[in-house]
């Protein structure tokens, strides 16, 4: 059983766990992730290895609360067991000495690009980061992404804090600045990286993305997480989850994404009314 052994709250929506895994701890590498069941009848969801810690054996995730998984993932609390965690999955992030790397991390993608820039920056490249939220309280982590980098811009895309911008705009400006950048990764929602994509294409410079497509086994047998990549079938829980933005059939992406909507809708509704009935507590209403 795998022990949840601190949480912190980052947003209203954003929750930090730290979970007692210390077989999956000592592989893991930057850009892997992992699976986990909240409950034994509980569906398999996917979330990246935002930070490890070798000798305490413990893992860092961060989520945010999107539907009925999430959601019921972050009421646990320390203490709390998870039925299942498995992993490290996918490949790690292919750290090298670049030169000058842009990391870009959107909402909940900030807790991913972390451990990325801390690395890239360890290998000897300059590192400039570009972290971004809807707004002031979906933001996090700013002084952690400071500490690894060489420059950071804040935004927000409301405003409320820091710059007012989509993170693709500072992402032009330092590409149109006429400083050489070597390659940049971008990880958030997908249209956000799709734009970020869009965005450093007409400079040529190479740009990695981490693909959040469903997924089941998470070992390569269910097909669930197919994507197009450079015209080629790709899985993203093994071929991935990095790939070359530029190669994406984005649409394709997002279009599966959607694929069980409906399920996912009453599925959350009946979690809601369960635990609504099971505990009538302050939290509920
Ligand atoms: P649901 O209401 O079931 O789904 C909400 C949306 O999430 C769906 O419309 C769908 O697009 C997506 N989704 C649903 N089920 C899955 C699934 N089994 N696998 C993948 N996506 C699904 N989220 C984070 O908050 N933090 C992370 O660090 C993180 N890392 C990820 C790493 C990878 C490699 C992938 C593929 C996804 C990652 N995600 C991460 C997304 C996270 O897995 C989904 O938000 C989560 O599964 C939603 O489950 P739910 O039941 O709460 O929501
Ligand atoms: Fe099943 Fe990738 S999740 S093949
Ligand atoms: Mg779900």
């Amino acid at each position: 059983m795998y022990r949840i052994t601190a949480k912190e709250v980052l947003a209203p929506v954003t929750k930090l766990f730290k979970v007692y895994a210390p077989e999956v701890a000592r592989k893991a590498k930057a850009g892997q992730f992992v699976i986990v069941r909240v409950d034994e009848k509980g569906e398999r969801i996917p979330l990246t290895i935002a930070d490890y810690d070798r000798e305490s054996g413990e893992l860092t995730i961060v989520f945010q609360e999107v539907g009925k998984t999430t959601k019921q993932l972050g009421k646990m609390n320390v203490g709390d067991e998870l039925a299942s965690l498995t992993g490290p999955l996918g490949r790690p992030t292919e750290i090298e000495n670049y030169g000058t790397v842009i990391c870009v991390g959107g909402g909940v993608g900030i807790a991913p690009i972390y451990p990325i820039a801390r690395d890239l920056r360890a290998a000897g490249n300059t590192v400039i980061s570009i972290i971004g939220a809807r707004n002031k309280e979906l933001l996090f982590w700013e002084e952690k992404m400071r500490s690894v980098s060489d420059e950071l811009i804040v935004c927000t895309d409301d405003g409320s804090y820091a710059r007012k911008a989509l993170v693709t705009e500072p992402l032009k400006e330092v590409l149109e600045s006429g400083r050489k950048i070597d390659i940049v990764w971008a990880i958030g929602p997908a249209i956000m990286m799709k734009f970020c994509s869009l965005t450093t294409k007409p400079f040529g410079v190479k740009t990695i993305v981490s693909l959040n497509s469903i997924m089941v086994d998470g070992t390569g047998m269910c097909g669930a997480c197919r994507v197009e990549v450079g015209g080629k079938t790709r899985f993203v829980c093994v071929d991935g989850p990095e790939f070359d933005g530029h190669e994406v059939d984005w649409n394709l992406l997002l279009e599966r994404q959607r694929i069980y909507l409906e399920q996912e809708k009453r599925a959350l509704e009946k979690f809601e009314r369960e635990h609504q009935q099971a505990c009538p507590c302050e939290e509920v209403g």
